[in-house]
């Protein structure tokens, strides 16, 4: 891919001594070298960045709603109860998971004043993976394994009542539990310049 980097470089040493005519000549054999160049990078490497990604690129995936890039590894409640207690979230979140001093995420209501949204109203559960993974524990996010995450999201499933005690939460299962809440949630319509929030922040806040 041709980066705004890289045409910043050549635009500037064109400048030096060209007219707008020679310039814009400069440019354009620039951006086909590039291209080229680009084209050859791509076909050696499947990510097209021409190099490996590295460890915190690779752990800086987002996963969608439907799961689709969900990584292999996999869990279970029991699994994701030792998770729990060994990364530390029972310490902002209680033992359980529903004790505090931070927010529940067994059980719990939707509250205005914290705009805090239960875990199991989520409309997805591979979000719930997805969040976890990238940004929990608060304190230090990105130390889970792909398997930890798992089976803490199994946990929480567990705990909130959606899956059983002994499903394997994985790539292939995750996106296959219903969340109960998921009715709920529609697609947004087509977006115009006039279209209103779908919920609206007090102006107190
Ligand atoms: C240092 C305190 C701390 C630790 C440790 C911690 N959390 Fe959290 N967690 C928070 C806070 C604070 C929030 C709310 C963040 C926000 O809304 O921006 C949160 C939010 C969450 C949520 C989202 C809840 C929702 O419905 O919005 C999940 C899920 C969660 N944590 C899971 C975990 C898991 C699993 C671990 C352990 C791997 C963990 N947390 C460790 C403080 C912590």
């Amino acid at each position: 891919m041709f980066t705004g980097r890289s045409l910043r470089r050549s635009g500037g040493r064109a400048v030096a001594g060209c007219t707008p005519v020679r310039l814009a000549g400069a440019l354009a054999g620039a951006i086909l070298l590039a291209g080229a160049a680009a084209e050859a990078q791509q076909a050696a490497s499947p990510s097209g960045l021409g190099r490996p990604p590295t460890a915190a690129e690779q752990s800086d995936r987002i996963i969608g709603p439907d799961g689709a890039e969900l990584p292999p590894g996999s869990g279970t409640p029991a699994q994701g109860e030792m998770v729990f207690g060994r990364r530390g979230c029972s310490t902002c979140h209680g033992p359980t998971g529903s004790e505090g001093p931070s927010i529940q995420l067994v059980g719990g209501d939707v509250t205005t004043r914290t705009n805090y949204w239960p875990v199991r109203h989520w409309p997805f559960a591979p979000s719930i993976w997805d969040y976890i993974r990238r940004v929990m524990p608060y304190d230090r996010p990105g130390v889970l394994t792909d398997d930890e995450a798992y089976a803490v999201t199994a946990y929480l499933l567990y705990r909130n009542g959606i899956i059983g005690e002994n499903d394997v939460m994985d790539a292939d299962s995750l996106p296959q539990v219903r969340m109960p809440r998921r009715d709920d949630y529609v697609m947004p319509g087509e977006w115009t310049p006039d279209t209103r929030r779908g919920f609206e922040i007090p102006p107190d806040r």
